[in-house]
């Protein structure tokens, strides 16, 4: 809430500032977990107001980066600026704070609690007031088709619905920039389809998305600039259309099937094997 223009509090140096037009920029930025080069001089650039997507094979580091984005780990090299502000190393909370959040890939519900207790835990970030929090999360609950479920456990949802609602207690947090870490992991062709226009939604409604996403019909009808990460370094970054037709991407991740298929421009979900 208190971002945009007015430099951070807490423990966030204005130091350097990077091209107003992107609310994301990595310089190099690279983590290595016992020598294993998890994150390896990946430099990236996200748009205000796009939706960006991060695709490569399991084990690539797409996860890892966006806990180093996020800041749940520290990079060893490189810099991270959000929103021309260098964020590198700032806890997470203080980055929620700031409007940057992030959705896991493991969905993690307070079980004991319901839908609207869940959401609230995210609208309290900017309401003290118990109150206001409950209104804020049902306004968000509301817009995630989260409604008929809002006072049942958390764990009494199927997978489709726990994924709606890690988006619903992101978006309570009232993000600027979402990174969405594989939201449609684990649903069907059926559930995909309802939850691509609320991922749109969340783009129309002035958020910055970065999504992983193994699921690449929804990367080829939502995404305007993809990068692609292989053990931990980025081998392409483009359109979707270009990404697929890339023969180092096809080679490491895509296979020529499914490289065929997108670009037989087909209507039909394409699962990844890979998720
Ligand atoms: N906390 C950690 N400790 C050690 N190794 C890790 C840790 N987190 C991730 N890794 C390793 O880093 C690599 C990248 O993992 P990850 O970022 O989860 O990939 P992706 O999300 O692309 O599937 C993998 O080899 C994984 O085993
Ligand atoms: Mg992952």
């Amino acid at each position: 809430m208190n971002v945009s223009g007015t430099p951070f509090s807490d423990n966030i140096e204005v130091s350097s500032k990077s091209p107003s037009t992107n609310i994301l920029t990595l310089h190099s930025v690279a983590k290595s977990f016992a020598g294993l080069k998890a994150v390896n001089a990946v430099s990236l650039e996200v748009h205000k107001n796009s939706l960006t997507a991060l695709i490569g094979p399991n084990g690539a580091g797409k996860t890892t980066l966006f806990a180093l984005i996020s800041g749940f780990i520290k990079p060893d090299t490189g810099t991270i600026y959000y929103t021309g502000v260098d964020i590198t190393g700032v806890a997470p909370f203080v980055n929620a704070r700031n409007g940057l959040t992030r959705t896991f890939q493991i969905v993690q519900p307070f079980a004991g609690q319901t839908v609207l207790e869940n959401v609230a835990v995210g609208a309290h970030l900017h309401y003290t007031k118990r109150s206001l929090a409950l209104e804020y999360a049902s306004h968000v609950i509301e817009k995630m088709g989260l409604l008929p479920h809002a006072h049942k456990l958390s764990s009494d949802l199927t997978i489709a619905f726990r994924k709606r609602l890690e988006l619903a207690k992101a978006l309570a947090t009232q993000p600027k920039l979402i990174l969405l870490d594989e939201v449609l992991a684990g649903l069907n062709p059926r559930e995909i389809q309802e939850m691509i226009p609320l991922v749109k939604s969340l783009v129309t409604g002035g958020v910055t998305v970065l999504m992983i996403e193994h699921v690449m019909q929804a990367v080829m009808n939502l995404a305007e600039k993809v990068y692609v990460l292989d053990h931990g370094a980025l081998i392409a970054e483009g359109t979707p259309r270009e990404v697929t037709q890339n023969e180092m991407v096809i080679e490491a991740y895509l296979g020529k099937g499914t490289a065929e298929r997108l670009n037989r421009k087909s209507t039909k979900l394409d699962m990844k094997a890979h998720s």
